[in-house]
């Protein structure tokens, strides 16, 4: 799979060191709070087991699976509930724990699909933020790192279903794609 890769962006240890800085943050924010991660299919697998063991406060998980995205790299613009929440939000405080933002569009629909369920709080976590995403008016409250705009790979992050068993995050060789 290395071969696959152009560039490693972010390693695995600049991973960890970062989730655990955001978790201590997180901590303390929700100090006495009853806090509930919903975390977004299936990218955000991998963020969200890491980010929550680097957590030492309680916080229960949901998820929901969204399609924002065909098999290829442009956003549809188009969001669709695939797979709904398990349990009500109603006076819950929740943190969404996403993999990447990069239009916003998936980000701002679900920040305010979970506001209108009535949960106490909604705030947003994301590993990855790519430049355009600062045009949304979406207040992210933590981000793990702005990249670059180029489609990336790894820690959760699919091109066509591959790839999101890599324990980084890179840029795709030209060879992937025109295969
Ligand atoms: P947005 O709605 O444009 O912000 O995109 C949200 C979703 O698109 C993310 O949760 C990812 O699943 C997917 N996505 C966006 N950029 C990338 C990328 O560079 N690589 C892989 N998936 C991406």
């Amino acid at each position: 799979m290395g071969r696959d890769l152009a560039d490693v962006l972010i390693s695995e240890e600049a991973i960890r060191a970062r989730l655990a800085e955001i978790a201590a943050e997180v901590d303390a924010e929700y100090a006495g709070k009853d806090l509930l991660l919903v975390g977004v299919l299936k990218g955000a697998v991998m963020v969200m087991a890491d980010f929550a063991r680097a957590l030492h406060g309680p916080a229960e998980m949901d998820w929901m699976a969204v399609s924002s995205y065909g098999s290829g790299t442009k956003s549809s613009g188009v969001v669709r509930i695939l797979k709904d929440l398990d349990r009500d939000v109603l006076g819950r405080h929740v943190l969404i724990v996403e993999d990447i933002i990069d239009s916003g569009l998936t980000l701002s629909w679900l920040v305010a699909n979970l506001r209108s369920r009535g949960a106490a709080s909604v705030e947003v976590m994301a590993l990855l933020r790519k430049p355009e995403a600062a045009k949304v008016a979406v207040d992210v409250k933590h981000v793990g790192f702005d990249i670059p705009n180029a489609f990336v790979v790894g820690y959760g992050l699919d091109f066509d279903e591959r790839f999101r068993n890599l324990r980084v995050v890179g840029t795709l060789a030209e060879h992937v794609y025109s295969s």
